[in-house]
């Protein structure tokens, strides 16, 4: 399941490409070789990236009924479906001490539930196929509970379960299916943010350490290389350590 594949000649459907690392991943599919779809909700941002040279599909990933004629609508324009990279999503600073039950059920609407959309829509015609490769955007945010991330790193938690619980079942019918967990990237996503943000990186070299990856056949994409390493590395400390590095990043971020 691990095996190389060139982009070149393969039907790509990008969801949540009109701006950002969807957006620059779309253009460097393009570059090479594959025949690319993209989705998004705003029409005019997604012809900008379009410029003629892609299948143009907008739906919002919130509504099931429109991801489904989405998901046919992109089948029949690129005659089938070989990759599907989900990268839509959205990210707001949150207040523990303030509890925005609306922004955190936002968060699961769009980040877990429109992702839940794409894959009833999007599965079933590759189980019959027994062929298929879904890539699912989450982020190193998952890996630990951040203060300020409540909504957010729950959701891209869940992602990276769910994709990795994925990755198993889905073995057995010959479906790929790949984990990308990006680093910090500055897009509309992180302009607004006002905390540091460690070795942040511009959409297209995002793009391009998902392409090769994707190429390379890998199971998990994680990039830059060293909020990888730091993220990783986080993943393994014990509770009580995690707690303490936590907390003075909470104080740091509050002062
Ligand atoms: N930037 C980072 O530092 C970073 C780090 C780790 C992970 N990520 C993840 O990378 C992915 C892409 O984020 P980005 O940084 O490229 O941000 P972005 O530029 O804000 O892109 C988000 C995309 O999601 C789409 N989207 C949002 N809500 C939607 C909805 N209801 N229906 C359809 N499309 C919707 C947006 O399109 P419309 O508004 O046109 O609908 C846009 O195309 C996200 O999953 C994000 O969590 C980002």
């Amino acid at each position: 399941m691990s095996q190389a594949r060139h982009l070149a000649g393969q039907r790509c459907w990008v969801v949540g490409a009109s701006s950002g690392i969807g957006a620059a991943l779309a253009s460097e599919l393009l570059a090479r070789g594959a025949r690319v779809a993209i989705s998004a909700r705003r029409e005019d941002r997604l012809e900008d990236v379009s410029r003629g040279r892609m299948v143009v599909v907008p739906y919002d990933v919130t509504d099931a009924q429109g991801t489904a004629r989405a998901a046919d609508a992109v089948r029949e324009r690129l005659g089938g479906i070989d990759l599907v990279v989900w990268s839509a999503g959205t990210w707001q600073q949150f207040d523990a001490l303030d509890w925005d039950r609306e922004a955190f059920a936002r968060h699961v609407e769009v980040n877990l539930l429109g992702l839940n959309n794409l894959l009833a829509a999007v599965l079933p015609s590759m189980v019959t196929d027994r062929a298929g490769h879904l890539a699912g955007i989450a982020s190193v945010a998952g890996y630990r509970g951040l203060a300020g991330a409540e909504a957010y790193g729950a959701t891209k938690a869940a992602q990276l379960n769910l994709l990795e619980a994925l990755r198993a079942s889905l073995s057995q019918r010959r479906i790929r299916v790949t984990t990308i967990s990006p680093g910090f990237v500055r897009t509309e996503m992180t302009e607004a943010n006002s905390f540091p943000m460690p070795f942040l990186i511009d959409p297209d070299r995002a793009a391009h350490a998902i392409a090769d990856g994707l190429e390379r056949g890998d199971h998990e994409i994680v990039f830059p290389l060293r909020m990888a390493l730091l993220m990783k590395t986080a993943s393994v400390l014990p509770v009580r350590v995690w707690d303490a590095v936590a907390a003075r990043l909470a104080r740091a971020r509050m002062s």
